[in-house]
């Protein structure tokens, strides 16, 4: 990531709101992130990745580690290193193209508009200032003329409104004097300064313990319910898209395999991909099976896959048919969409889980 811009303030707030026609706050429109490789090339990261969130939804993205998730998150915010990156394609965020923002513009989206939540909460936080001196210059950095009475209002209440028990103690303290969940309970609280109308959480819970996690997971829904808030979840969890999420989008290598309603999905997922990932789930209720299966191997590396499907070293239903062209997502049902072409050998599957 790139730390100025990362770190950098806004004054100005972006244009006037021009929702998008088809009245999603967050539209992704077949973005292909690639980034510099060897010899002046640009390698692909993700590739042809489209999804839409409307208002007050919860997206999941889900996949293993290394299919392109982070990558697909940061470009919403365009937080990658521009030296070395280039974006194809479009990232609407209510109606407004990230691609052609100016830096000012921007640095107004970032922790105005849309909040950010990384996976390491140490990732968005000076160690050396308070937790309220950090929040306070995230308020002043969008907003011009407010007091400080009112500022401190404002993020005693982003403090509350992410879970935190002592607002008032925790403003006074330092990173290093806080517990892990507090901490990326007070990322959450700076996230929501500025009363953003998107979300984006970076498996905001994948280092914390389960009590924590759903405690996290709780917040995140209650933004939801009482603000309307839109939230693009990030995870490698099935069980915590169950819980959360409205729809889901699964990755595999860079590409969206499968998307749905999270009922649809987890009743009928279609991609193997999919299936894999949910039986390595353990249930979120009765007892839990003695052995969860595996998907076998782990994700290659894009330049060792062939043109076809990006999944045929994993899967079991391959066949010749799938390794000659690159699969297209089809549409298998009502707003779900599977990337495979052996989808009727893909034998019925079910999985009580949600
Ligand atoms: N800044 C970068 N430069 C080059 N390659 C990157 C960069 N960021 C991520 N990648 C590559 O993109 C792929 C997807 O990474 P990532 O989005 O972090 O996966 P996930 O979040 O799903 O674990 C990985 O192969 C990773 O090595
Ligand atoms: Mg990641």
């Amino acid at each position: 990531m790139d730390e100025t811009t990362k770190n950098a303030h806004a004054t100005t707030a972006i244009a006037a709101d021009a929702p998008d026609a088809s009245g999603a706050l967050l539209r992704v429109d077949n973005l292909t992130v690639s980034f510099a490789g060897q010899k002046k090339t640009m390698v692909p990261a993700i590739e042809g990745v489209s999804y839409e969130v409307a208002p007050g939804e919860i997206l999941g993205i889900v996949g293993e580690s290394g299919c392109g998730k982070s990558v697909t998150a940061f470009s919403i915010l365009r937080l990658h290193d521009e030296r070395t990156t280039r974006y194809d394609g479009h990232v609407e965020v209510n109606g407004h193209d990230v691609f052609s923002m100016s830096q000012h513009e921007l640095h107004a989206l970032r922790g105005g508009d849309v909040g950010f939540i990384f996976q390491n909460p140490m990732s968005s936080l000076n160690p050396l200032m308070t937790i309220g001196q950090q929040m306070r210059e995230t308020v002043t950095a969008h907003g011009s003329g407010l007091s400080k009475a009112r500022i401190r209002e404002q993020c005693l209440h982003a403090l509350r409104d992410a879970g935190a028990d002592e607002p008032e103690e925790w403003m006074g303290k330092y990173p290093y004097q806080m517990s892990g969940g507090q901490l990326q309970r007070a990322v959450i609280g700076m996230a929501l300064v500025n009363g953003p109308k998107l979300l984006v959480a970076d498996e905001p819970t994948t280092a914390l313990d389960v009590t924590i996690q759903m405690q996290l997971l709780r917040v995140l829904m209650r933004l939801r319910d009482e603000q309307g808030m839109s939230i693009v979840l990030i995870t490698h969890d099935m069980g915590v898209v169950a819980q959360v999420c409205d729809r889901v989008a699964v990755m595999y290598l860079g590409e969206i395999v499968e998307s749905a309603s999270v009922d649809e999905l987890f009743a009928h997922p279609r991609h193997p991909y999919t299936r894999g990932l949910l039986e390595a789930t353990p249930p979120l209720e009765g007892p839990h099976p003695e052995r969860l299966s595996t998907i076998p191997g782990s994700v290659p590396r894009l330049a060792e896959v062939g043109p076809g499907c990006r999944f045929a070293s994993r899967c079991p239903f391959v066949a010749e048919e799938c390794k000659v062209a690159p699969i297209a997502l089809q549409k298998v049902g009502d707003h779900h969409q599977a990337r495979c072409i052996r989808l009727e050998h893909v034998s019925e599957f079910r999985k009580v889980i949600a």
